[in-house]
């Protein structure tokens, strides 16, 4: 039997970073998936085959010894092949609609999409089972995870996520469109996440105040995504950036990226890591095709849809 499950691309709408150190993020899951296809074979080994690469590992050998683009998945395979007492090896499967190291949550989705396909070959899981074991996955290769991201891929929609754990879907359908645009300059969320600590570390009084200012500004953002207020969420993008500026993950491009859009839509911000990756832009109807055609010449960029789902699972 294999067993196929997909997980959704996210993007950050607030609180990147600053949710590392408790507080609230608010992000959603998008049209864009990874989907991780797992069967059991008469091997000793664990096979992974993705856009990335190959990996052929004895079950015996520790996950640490793979590559880190393949470490969680064999992570995951482990824990479940010894959770069941199975003698089986294991094959499996990543295809992905979108790139990866762009701030579009690839490992994460790769993770719950994993933990998703991988624990159904034994039995079924909830949700929140499926959640713990995609985030303890993704610490073997970013140990200080927030676990933001794998949530958004879990459930899909847009969430407020807490650090400690709590987790509200908000039950509103906002009339947006959402742009995307990739600068192509792949980043290490944990390498921009050690990059904020040393801020963190050098600057304590300046980062502790950009924290509470960010609290503020999440709590603004939940109540104007309720009113739909799209003026509002704009100008409150652009706050965000500049308090993402002031920790240091934005860039030169990422900059001349935002202020392509400055014009043409509601505000604009990086989202996830940065130091690279993506930046996203908030339109609606009335200015979506301008939105689009301002970062187009320069930048691949597409207009997202918020995905509903989250993970999906099935049986072939
Ligand atoms: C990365 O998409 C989001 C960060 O806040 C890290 C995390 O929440 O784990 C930078």
């Amino acid at each position: 039997m294999k067993s196929v499950a997909s997980a959704p691309a996210k993007i950050i709408l607030f609180g990147e970073h600053f949710i590392v150190y408790g507080g609230k993020a608010i992000l959603c899951a998008i049209d864009k998936r990874i989907t991780v296809e797992s069967e059991m074979t008469k091997t000793n080994n664990i096979e992974i085959e993705s856009g990335l690469g190959k990996l052929v590992i004895p079950k015996s050998d520790s996950y640490k010894n793979a590559d880190s683009v393949f470490r969680p998945l064999v992570y995951i395979a482990q824990k479940m092949l010894e959770k069941f007492h199975s003698k089986a090896g294991m094959r499996i499967r990543v295809s992905s609609e979108f790139p990866s190291g762009v701030g579009l949550g690839s490992s994460s989705a790769c993770c719950v999409a994993a933990a998703g396909s991988i624990s159904s070959l034994f039995e079924n899981h909830t949700k929140e089972e499926i959640l713990k074991i995609a985030i303890d996955a993704e610490r073997t290769i970013f140990e200080n995870t927030s676990g933001a991201d794998c949530t958004a891929c879990t459930y899909g929609g847009i969430l407020e996520y807490s650090k400690d754990g709590q987790i509200k879907k908000l039950e509103i359908v906002p009339k947006l469109e959402l742009v995307v645009a990739n600068s192509g300059i792949i980043h290490s969320t944990s390498k921009v996440v050690s990059m904020v600590k040393h801020f963190k570390d050098g600057k304590p009084e300046i980062f502790s105040s950009l924290c509470i200012l960010e609290v503020n500004l999440i709590e603004d953002a939940l109540d104007a995504l309720q009113k739909n207020d799209l003026v509002k969420l704009g100008k409150l993008m652009i706050q965000n950036q500049e308090f993402l500026e002031k920790i240091g993950v934005s860039n030169d491009i990422l900059n001349s990226m935002i202020s392509l859009v400055k014009d043409a839509s509601y505000g604009a911000k990086l989202t996830g890591a940065g130091d690279g990756g993506c930046i996203i832009a908030l339109a609606d109807k009335s200015n979506l095709k301008k939105t689009l055609n301002a970062l187009a010449k320069k930048y691949e960029c597409f207009s997202a849809k918020i995905d509903t789902n989250g993970l999906e699972q099935s049986s072939a």
